[in-house]
């Protein structure tokens, strides 16, 4: 990274955060002495509450920002475009400039960019929760809003290489990935043995179950885990119907512990037997942990191409749609090479 981008985007003014709901760099309090504190890290929920009283009572906070706001305006911008497109020709030249502008960075990594980028640019493409469903989203677990956020924009992007290009469609399939646990945000609350069994089942079929069943004091928690795709259907559907154009897409609720082998529940599912997009879904639910994600500066670089090709080699279910549809449309998507000089133009831009 060049001095004279640092240079440019450090110690900038917190009020550059506006409404964001992630941190665009990390945030510090700038005390007399000249010390910093940092209040938020990259990527963390940014509280705009609990900014403002350090504002208020301590003076300085400035953010060193790390976003790409110019990746960010460009994909918001087209997205923005599509939603205003009346035909399909155009929503079709779109999507491909979307998904070249997606592969630079996050297939190819010829361009910067970071994870954050992705939970960001999908926030001010689609977001329209209002902020009491946002707030019990946030409440619940921080890390699980971020995994819904970076899953929401992939999903996005995976619905477009299948060749989906009506906006509200997409913004209803981005929606849509933050309710899975719906009947646990309502409810219960996201226990710590929730979210472990959670992860546990992503990883390895039953454990999960295994994990809340040889708990006594997981007895209830077992049975919520059991019921919360049926519930949380309900629920969602009764809660949240007014933020999607086709309410069906909530029934995609069902399908977010499915695996594309087979092996997850409630039906073991095969990827045969779905649609594209509860295989998006299933896809995309059995790559991305549910654990801590350590965000950093420039962790975009073929992070989609890295998180398929880790999956490809340890899956042994490694020939199916998503995978093969993912890499077949990228290999086929031509981007322009920069020179150089004209990349060390984006990075100062
Ligand atoms: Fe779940």
């Amino acid at each position: 990274m060049s001095d004279e981008y640092l240079l440019k985007n450090k110690e900038i003014f917190c009020e550059e955060l506006g409404k964001s709901r992630f941190s665009l760099g990390d945030l510090y309090l700038l005390r007399s002495s000249g010390k910093k504190l940092r209040l938020l890290k990259f990527g963390d929920i940014a509280d705009h509450k609990f900014i403002n009283k350090f504002k208020e009572a301590k003076g300085k906070v400035v953010l060193d920002r790390m976003v790409n706001n110019k990746w960010i305006d460009g994909i918001s911008n087209l997205f923005l475009d599509m939603q205003n497109s009346r035909l399909h020709v155009d929503n079709e030249k779109i999507r491909l400039e979307i998904l070249k502008e997606f592969k630079k960075i996050y297939w190819e990594g010829i361009a910067p960019g970071s994870v954050v980028d992705l939970f960001i640019a999908g926030e001010r493409a689609f977001y329209s929760f209002d902020d009491e469903l946002t707030a019990l989203l946030q409440e619940s677990n921080s890390v699980y809003y971020q995994r819904s956020a970076l899953k929401g924009f992939l999903a996005v992007i995976s619905a477009l290489l299948m060749g989906y290009v009506d906006y509200k469609f997409l913004r209803d399939v981005y929606h849509i990935c933050y309710l899975f646990d719906y009947v646990f945000f309502k409810k219960h609350g996201l226990t710590y043995n929730i979210t472990q069994a959670q992860e546990m089942e992503r990883i390895t079929q039953d454990s999960g179950f295994y994990l809340l069943a040889k708990q006594f004091e997981s007895k209830n928690e077992l049975e919520m885990f059991q019921d919360h795709l049926e519930l949380g259907t309900i629920l969602a559907s009764g809660d949240c119907g007014k933020y999607f154009y086709n309410k069906s897409i909530i029934n995609l609720i069902n399908y977010h512990h499915e695996k594309i082998d087979g092996s997850g529940f409630a039906r073991g599912a095969n990827h045969s037997e779905v649609s594209d997009i509860e295989l998006i879904i299933m896809a995309l639910g059995q790559m991305i942990s549910y654990d801590f994600m350590d965000l950093t500066f420039d962790d975009g670089k073929c992070f989609f191409k890295n998180m398929i090709s880790l999956h490809t080699i340890e899956n042994e279910c490694s020939i199916n749609r998503y995978f093969m549809m993912v890499q077949k449309i990228f290999n086929e998507i031509n981007i322009e090479q920069k020179t150089d000089d004209e990349v060390g133009e984006d990075l100062v831009a």
